[in-house]
């Protein structure tokens, strides 16, 4: 232990498995170039303040390019004694420009504040391009609601047959959620995106480090206000984490509609190829693996962010080793949502519609509502038409006969304000454009929310 970086009061040697139990560098080494821009900031705001020289934090930027370069070409070479991605980087660093000036890099400074620079940084970046994942997805559903208008399906509660609505009503329903979640998205961001370099260990930095300038040069949109709560915080990962689980119960949701309507049941839509996959022992089956993939990985999400939890709950203040414990959840959090968020544009872009099976799904009963309605336009009161309409499904069922085949003999039999107007209410176009108020599945409403969800995404 006495090579460490940490190693001056160590006599004793580590324990081989601790010494593996303890590292870092097997995953945090992806994040090499947040760890370098974080340093060559920290150096830069050093020299200003004149704890180095200009012409030392020349010789310290050139080096950490040099490891840069190193990382990026592949041919960087991981030191046993290297615990994590700082302790790497600065060991290599010392290497090449000596000893002398590299050691200076890290004075008033602390892992603690640089892996939490280093995370943000990264975090921040990769927040971006999901938000790119996710507008390019909810695009592709206000494209398709508004190409595809003209199509009846059966609106479901409890998975049975209520109203008819428009199968862009469907897809503009998920859009909704994903726009929430677009939202919550950015506002998660402005948290991520600040500066904890200059906070120290715990306590701040004794040398009148420049934090804005370091906070500028890298891009934070502000400082972490208090060192103590800067080094212990791991909310920004938690926050991301519990947003990606709140977007995932809605890919999953969707997931399951879909997995239900390419069933023969149902038959309502068809999966592309690219998206589904086959039995090794059925020869007939196409399965839509892509799905269940995105409703199977919504439960490893949930589980990444109440495993964080867990970890921080009851801890002390500042920093702990136990927080090293948010980096898998974060890098793992990423991948499933940036992979997620890409399969399920292409299985929507890609999925083809059956209106012909949407149509012959649909039942009379699924009008029972309208034909309460028919009489509630005579003044009768709802409760009571209601009624009226509900034994109008029982004779149906009773003869065996569609509700909308009964006579207006048999209609009136139930009820005498029945007129021969009665048979228009029987349309499945009429029951979707009599639902005309905002947020309702008529056309124009549907069209108009369209608009809404686009004008969300800018
Ligand atoms: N690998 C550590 C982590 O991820 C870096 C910070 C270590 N700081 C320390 N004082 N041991 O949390």
């Amino acid at each position: 232990a006495e090579n460490m970086l940490w190693g001056g009061r160590f006599t004793g040697g580590l324990d081989p498995l601790m010494h593996k139990y303890n590292a870092s560098i097997q995953y945090d080494k992806l994040l090499y170039k947040e760890d370098i821009l974080g340093s060559i900031a920290y150096a830069r705001a050093n020299a200003k303040s004149g704890i180095i020289s200009n012409d030392e934090f020349t010789e310290i930027e050139r080096g950490l390019r040099e490891v840069q370069k190193e990382w990026e070409t592949d041919t960087f070479v991981i030191m046993p004694n290297d615990e994590d991605i700082h302790t790497a980087n600065e060991r290599r660093l010392s290497e090449i420009i000596g000893k002398d000036i590299a050691g200076k890099l890290h004075t008033g400074r602390s892992r603690n504040e640089q892996v939490v620079c280093d995370m943000r940084l990264w975090l921040r970046n990769q927040m971006q391009e999901i938000e790119g994942h996710l507008i390019a997805f909810i695009e592709v559903i206000a494209a398709r609601a508004e190409a595809e208008v003209g199509i009846i399906m059966p609106g479901y509660t409890h998975l049975q047959r209520a109203m008819p609505v428009l199968w862009s009503q469907h897809l503009l329903s998920y859009g909704f959620y994903f726009a929430n979640d677009l939202e919550r998205l950015r506002e998660t961001s402005k948290r991520v995106n600040r500066s904890p370099l200059g906070c120290g260990a715990l306590a701040g930095n004794g040398f009148n480090i420049d934090r804005d300038m370091m906070a500028e040069e890298l891009g934070f949109t502000g400082l972490l206000w208090n060192s103590m709560n800067a080094v212990g915080d791991r909310d920004f990962v938690t926050e991301f984490l519990q947003w990606g689980s709140m977007l995932m119960q809605h890919t999953s949701r969707w997931a399951e509609d879909l997995i239900l309507y390419c069933s023969s049941e149902f038959g309502f839509i068809t999966i592309a190829d690219a998206y589904s996959t086959g039995s090794s022992l059925m020869p007939h089956k196409k399965n839509p693996d892509g799905l269940e993939c995105l409703r199977g990985k919504a439960g490893r999400a949930f589980g990444h962010m109440a495993g964080l939890m867990m970890t921080q709950k009851g801890l002390p203040s500042t920093y702990q080793k136990d927080l090293q414990e948010s980096w898998e959840p974060m890098l793992d959090h990423v991948k499933t949502i940036s992979d997620s968020l890409q399969i399920a544009n292409g299985i929507l872009a890609t999925l083809t519609v059956k209106p012909e099976r949407m149509r012959a799904a649909l039942d009379p009963f699924m009008l029972a509502t309208d034909l309460a309605d028919y009489l509630v336009r005579k003044g009768v009161p709802f409760r009571e038409t209601h009624h009226i309409s509900g034994r109008c499904v029982a004779k149906s069922e009773e003869l065996g006969i569609p509700m909308n085949e009964l006579s207006l003999e048999q209609l009136q039999a139930i009820d005498s304000r029945f007129e021969e107007d009665v048979s228009q209410t029987f349309d499945y176009e009429k029951s979707v454009e009599v639902r005309s108020s905002k947020g309702g599945t008529s056309r124009a409403r549907v069209l108009e929310q369209v608009k809404v969800l686009k004008a969300m995404l800018a």
